[in-house]
């Protein structure tokens, strides 16, 4: 198992494949692959399954995460990357957002044998409703796929003076209507004209279609 540089050797790689080290080892949470190396057991982690190994694996190089890493994440499901998140945030904290009650069930089972993961059953749009649960925080990430996805991500960074984001953009969701070209150069207007800068734009495929990765800090 090879650590990968660019992600500070949180991240490791084998014949091509993902890996993060398990902080839950014997546990698997959405029956991805494991390998035991002495001691250590590592998940593998599948980029046509999460859009933050897709964004690894298409090159992004600024990966603002590491051991210590308090994050809040909008958008958790049943916390199929949230669980890779929380591998590597392993002495921080990875406060889970979702608002679908049938995947936050799922995603309470995930946190159930994660201590340093929290299930909030909240609306990213309206973060003052979930503000009382979180502390603080060195990044938001944001994969919610649904309209103004980075006001979205932009709103809570504010309310919680957060300076680092990182949003997957779903093309679709913003405008079926609009090249996804045209709502990638929207969407980073929008988050500079929020006074922010972007530090990276990665295009997802050919792991997720029509989807862009952007890694962004306050001015
Ligand atoms: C693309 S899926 C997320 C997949 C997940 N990030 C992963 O990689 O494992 C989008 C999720 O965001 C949730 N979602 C969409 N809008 C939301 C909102 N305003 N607040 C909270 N969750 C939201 C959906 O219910 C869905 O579970």
């Amino acid at each position: 198992m090879i650590p990968i540089d660019h992600t500070g050797g949180y991240v490791y790689t084998e014949n091509n494949k993902l890996y993060t080290l398990s902080s839950n080892p014997g546990i698997r949470v959405y029956g991805e692959k494991t390998v035991k190396l002495s001691d250590y057991e590592y998940r593998e982690w599948n980029p046509r399954k999460s859009k933050l190994a897709a964004y690894i694996k298409a090159g992004g190089r600024t990966f603002p995460l590491n051991k210590d890493s308090r994050v809040l994440y909008l958008g958790a499901s049943s916390g199929t990357t949230a669980s890779h998140v929380s591998d590597i945030a392993s002495d921080g904290k990875v406060y889970c957002i979702e608002f679908s009650p049938r995947m936050f069930r799922d995603l309470v089972n995930t946190c159930a044998t994660r201590p340093n993961m929290l299930p909030i059953l909240g609306d990213a749009v309206n973060p003052s409703e979930y503000q009382f649960a979180v502390g603080p925080l060195d990044m938001v990430y944001s994969d919610v796929a649904q309209k103004r996805q980075v006001d979205i991500i932009a709103d809570n960074m504010d309310l919680f003076n957060t300076d680092i984001g990182m949003v997957a953009i779903k093309a679709r969701s913003e405008d079926v209507t609009l090249q996804p070209s045209e709502v990638y150069r929207a969407s980073e207007k929008r988050l500079t004209d929020r006074g922010f800068e972007i530090l990276e734009s990665v295009d997802l495929e050919p792991y997720e279609n029509a989807h862009k990765m952007l890694v962004f800090r306050r001015g």
